[in-house]
């Protein structure tokens, strides 16, 4: 697999998204993480994706536990500033004074001395991006991280951030139904020289065609209360997904493999990280960066996406609050 650059960063081109491993999209399945956590190394994906939060500690205990012996094999991203009160209530926190006891928690239950991206996982409305991001700054002085990021950010946060401390990458949501960072955010990492991971690269599975019926979401999968996966919303999106794998298939590639050769096609310093648990995806999502798009073809894709064509936000009314937009 071929590398990118996330500002001074590199990683592999395709990097491997940990969340399902342990929450949101099914039923989780250990075995079936460990063989596919292995088998991404064993084929060249060098960047993992993780978070406190994914699983309450799990996702990481998995990664710490699973490839702790090859921890020199891989760029090792996490996250904190999600937050599960004992009531069950989601809640943010980029409060300066608890970022170093966050980032011990990772480090233990990654089983590692060194975080290689530390992301704020959302912006704390109640506390300055400043000292957030001063407190993340000192961690990097004290060798326990080796470089920031941010997550769902906008740009005027992002540049007061990166005015106290550079800012290797932004993560945000971004695929052919979600363009929303193509107008502030994307130009803004361009102009600093910040790089790009695109989050549910493939939709959260919609783009790969495995969606077929809102009804076949089980009850406490997160995308049966996502706007864009319910009733209307979806016979209307899932029509355009039905030519968008046509147009796959005439390709020779598989929605999914479309969908992430379109983001690295979109320019340098980008580095998606399509999410799965099972090592037969892995492989065929793996393989789309190999896929070549012409012109022609970026064009199409941009037509049958066109902004109007999706229907439906991304995120639930109380979690769509917490994203800092431009
Ligand atoms: N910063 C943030 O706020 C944020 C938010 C969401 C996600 N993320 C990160 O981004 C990563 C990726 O995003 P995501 O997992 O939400 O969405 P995604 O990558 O767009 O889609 C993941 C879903 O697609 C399925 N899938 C993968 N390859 C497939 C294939 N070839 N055919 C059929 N289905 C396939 C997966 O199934 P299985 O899981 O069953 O294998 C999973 O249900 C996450 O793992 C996480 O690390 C970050």
């Amino acid at each position: 697999m071929r590398n990118v650059k996330l500002g001074e960063l590199s990683v592999s081109a395709l990097g491997l998204g940990c969340m399902s491993m342990s929450q949101a999209y099914g039923p989780p399945d250990a075995q079936e993480s460990e063989r596919t956590l292995h088998r991404a190394l064993d084929i060249g994906v060098t960047f993992l994706d993780t978070a406190n939060a994914y699983g309450v500690g799990h996702n990481e205990e998995l990664i710490g536990r699973v490839l702790s012996s090859r921890r020199d094999e891989f760029v090792l991203a996490t996250k904190f500033g999600i937050v599960k009160h004992p009531d069950g209530k989601r809640g943010i926190d980029g409060r300066p004074e608890f970022v170093a006891e966050r980032c011990e928690e990772s480090l233990r239950r990654l089983n590692t001395d060194v975080i290689d991206l530390y992301y704020l996982h959302r912006l704390d409305p109640n506390v300055p991006i400043e000292e957030t991001v001063g407190a993340m700054g000192r961690l990097v002085e004290a060798g326990k991280v080796r470089h920031l990021g941010l997550s769902e950010i906008s740009s005027k946060t992002l540049r007061k951030a990166h005015a106290v401390h550079p800012i290797t990458a932004v993560q945000s949501e971004y695929s052919l139904w979600t363009r929303d960072p193509e107008s502030h955010v994307l130009p803004t990492c361009r102009e600093l020289g910040i790089g790009f991971v695109p989050f549910s690269p493939l939709g959260r599975a919609m783009l790969t065609g495995a969606i077929t019926n809102d009804d076949s979401l089980s009850k406490d999968d997160l995308r049966a209360n996502m706007p864009r996966f319910m009733g209307e919303n979806f016979t209307r999106n899932y029509a355009v997904v039905q030519k968008f794998l046509k147009f796959a298939e005439r390709k020779g590639a598989s929605g999914a493999q479309i969908s992430l050769a379109w983001l690295l096609a979109q320019g340098d310093g980008i580095a998606p990280i399509p999410g799965t648990k099972h090592v037969n995806f892995l492989e065929e999502d793996m393989a789309g960066v190999d896929v070549e798009l012409n012109d022609k073809d970026l064009k199409f894709l941009d037509e049958l996406f066109a902004i109007d064509n999706i229907v439906g936000h991304r995120y639930p009314a109380a979690l769509q609050q917490s994203i800092d937009s431009d």
